[in-house]
């Protein structure tokens, strides 16, 4: 099974970024512990890519258009990209939405729209980097029975 996992703009940031908001971990922290979670869960394949490119990730997209699922934080793109829902929908691969922050808990009213979520199976938001791990868990078990003879 193969997973793409697809960071946003300035999650490069995390650790010291607002981390009040956004934890301590840093996006290494999570690739580590979501690698972790993948050997456990079983015969995981994943890509972990991090871009502030709007581009860069609809590129990352169409270049894993044959892979089986893809966990998305796609940070403030969230909140402005129909470019990006268009190539999630194009690929049409099952696609969960995260969010290390509770976007709808924040006071910005912007970041409570989501261009993604008409497009994506579903969202995680607001459990720090326990959103990611979820996500991994949630896509998984999808997969799993999907794939099942
Ligand atoms: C975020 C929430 C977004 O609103 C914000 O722009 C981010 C990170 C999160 O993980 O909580 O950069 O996606």
């Amino acid at each position: 099974m193969q997973i793409l996992v697809l960071n946003g703009p300035n999650l490069n940031a995390l650790g010291y970024r607002e981390p009040d908001i956004y934890g301590e971990e840093t996006l290494d922290d999570i690739e580590s512990l979501m690698r972790q979670r993948a050997e456990d869960l079983g015969d995981i394949e994943l890509d972990f890519i991090q871009s502030n490119h709007e581009g860069a990730l609809i590129d990352a997209i169409y270049t894993h258009s044959n892979w089986d699922g893809i966990v998305i934080n796609a940070a403030a793109l969230t909140h402005s990209s129909t470019a990006l829902a268009d190539a999630i929908s194009t690929v049409m691969i099952p696609a969960i939405e995260v969010h290390i922050s509770n976007v709808h808990s924040r006071p910005e009213a912007w970041r409570h729209q989501s261009f993604l979520s008409p497009v994506t199976w579903g969202q995680v938001s607001g459990f720090g980097y326990r959103s990611y791990l979820a996500a991994l868990d949630l896509l998984y078990s999808r997969l799993a029975e999907e794939q099942q003879p």
